[in-house]
């Protein structure tokens, strides 16, 4: 008997759970409510600790939806893939949903859906396959605004084949990454573009769509690291122009988990370092070990989540997400002016980045503090910002600061408040010298 897992879903505060075989219903989906961010907080049980957690660039916290979704995997029992018995189904169940869930969330293919630990670990094992078929000659187009996670496997696997390295610098004013640049950056001989759809650092969007039709219009691929971008944004992996588009799980909710999406055709033409018994079909190939399969129910949960942050959306799954991220994008902008404002208002405090399309990302240093004194006072007050270069490598670099401790970054989630910003301004204000 063909054994279904499905997952129903929650409404917000509630939790869904893991059953076999029967359909979801969602009454709540259909009701006209407008993104209200009150509800959405009451279903992170974290929220209540007291404190701002303006660190969601970093890692987001979990609703209870998906905190349940993964206990209830367990709890239910799972078993590893491929076998005859009723856990084992159960487990090869999440992991369909699970693709199918990520490609709902970007737009993909749920049978390109590549599944991992995290994104730096997939974009490694990606960029082996890849490089494979490069050598001296090639050429690889990276860019300084990217998190080092879709700089170095690229140079490092440019530098293992032969290939050349070339790089899209940022306008340091202004945090733009100018997507002319590449014409003269991609040539017949670009193998590669990668670049980010966001900045984890300065928030900046670049014109991806842009820069990949310069790769394709000479043959080139493109990897786009979505990580920074998912959580803030409507993503259309095909608008990207994205050949490979990378997002990891818990920037938006979920847990630990990464993909990469990409064209299963792509992924066929590719071979990976991979055991001899293991899955050889696409994307298994490219899923090394067993997989956290709880963790999986969790990331489905985590894109029910997101599809039901606006409860008056309607429609399919992704149409509910289009629409829900869409108030996202409404709601964090919103509330980045009064937090952007607040900061701009402050002498003591230079901000980095001004780009015209970004996401609610600040990254500023304040007058005669480090960036880690700064982020040792505001967790005194309660407020949970990080400090460093938190791996935006080259950026820091180019900006001169990575060497003094690089700048503090305080940013907005959907389930980020008013009282959280308030409170950030009020404790950077007193940093006043
Ligand atoms: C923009 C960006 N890319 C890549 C990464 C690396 O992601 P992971 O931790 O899943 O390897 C991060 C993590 O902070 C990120 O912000």
């Amino acid at each position: 008997m063909a054994f279904q897992t499905t997952f129903a879903p929650a409404r917000p505060g509630g939790v869904g759970s893991w059953s076999g075989g029967t359909a979801c219903e969602t009454p709540w989906q259909s009701l006209p409510m407008a993104f209200n961010v009150d509800v959405v907080r009451s279903s992170y049980p974290a929220l209540t600790d007291g404190y701002a957690y303006l660190d969601g660039a970093a890692g987001t916290q979990t609703p209870a939806s998906v905190i349940e979704a993964i206990a209830s995997a367990y709890r239910t029992g799972i078993g590893n893939v491929g076998g005859a018995f009723p856990a084992s189904k159960r487990s090869d169940g999440i992991v369909a949903e699970c693709r199918r869930a990520v490609a709902d969330l970007v737009g993909g293919n749920p049978d390109g859906v590549v599944l991992g630990p995290n994104m730096t670990t997939l974009t490694y094992r990606l960029s082996y396959g890849l490089a494979k078929g490069w050598g001296p000659g090639d050429e690889v187009v990276l860019s300084r605004l990217d998190h080092d996670a879709n700089v170095r496997p690229w140079v490092q696997a440019a530098e293992r084949s032969g290939a050349t390295v070339r790089w899209a610098d940022v306008d340091l004013a202004t945090g733009e990454l100018p997507a002319q640049q590449y014409d003269a950056l991609v040539t017949e001989r670009t193998k590669l573009v990668a670049v980010t759809a966001a900045s984890n650092a300065l928030g900046t969007r670049p014109d991806v769509a842009a820069i990949t039709a310069k790769a394709h219009a000479v043959g080139a691929l493109t990897y786009v690291d979505g990580v920074h971008a998912t959580p803030h944004v409507p993503v259309d992996v095909a608008a990207f122009g994205a050949d490979f588009y990378a997002t990891s799980a818990y920037k938006w909710s979920g847990p630990h988990v990464g993909t990469v999406i990409a064209d299963p055709a792509l992924l066929e033409s590719i071979r990976p370092d991979k055991l001899a018994s293991s899955a050889n079909d696409v994307p298994d190939r490219f899923e090394t070990g067993t997989s956290p399969f709880a963790d999986f129910a969790g990331v489905v949960a985590a894109v029910e989540h997101l599809a039901g942050l606006d409860p008056a959306a309607a429609g399919t799954r992704r149409e509910r997400v289009l629409a829900s991220m869409a108030a996202v994008e409404a709601y964090e902008q919103d509330l980045f002016g009064t937090l952007l404002g607040g900061l701009e208002s402050l002498p003591h405090v230079t901000l980095y980045g001004k780009a015209a399309r970004r996401t609610a990302t600040s990254y500023f240093t304040v007058a005669g503090r480090t960036p880690e004194e700064v982020a040792i006072h505001l967790a005194e007050r309660k407020v949970n910002v990080w400090n460093g270069h938190n791996y935006a490598w080259e950026l820091t670099g180019a900006l001169g600061i990575r060497d003094a401790g690089s700048a503090v970054r305080a940013g907005l989630v959907h389930y980020n408040d008013r009282s959280d910003v308030d409170r950030l301004l009020a404790a950077v204000a007193e940093l006043a010298t």
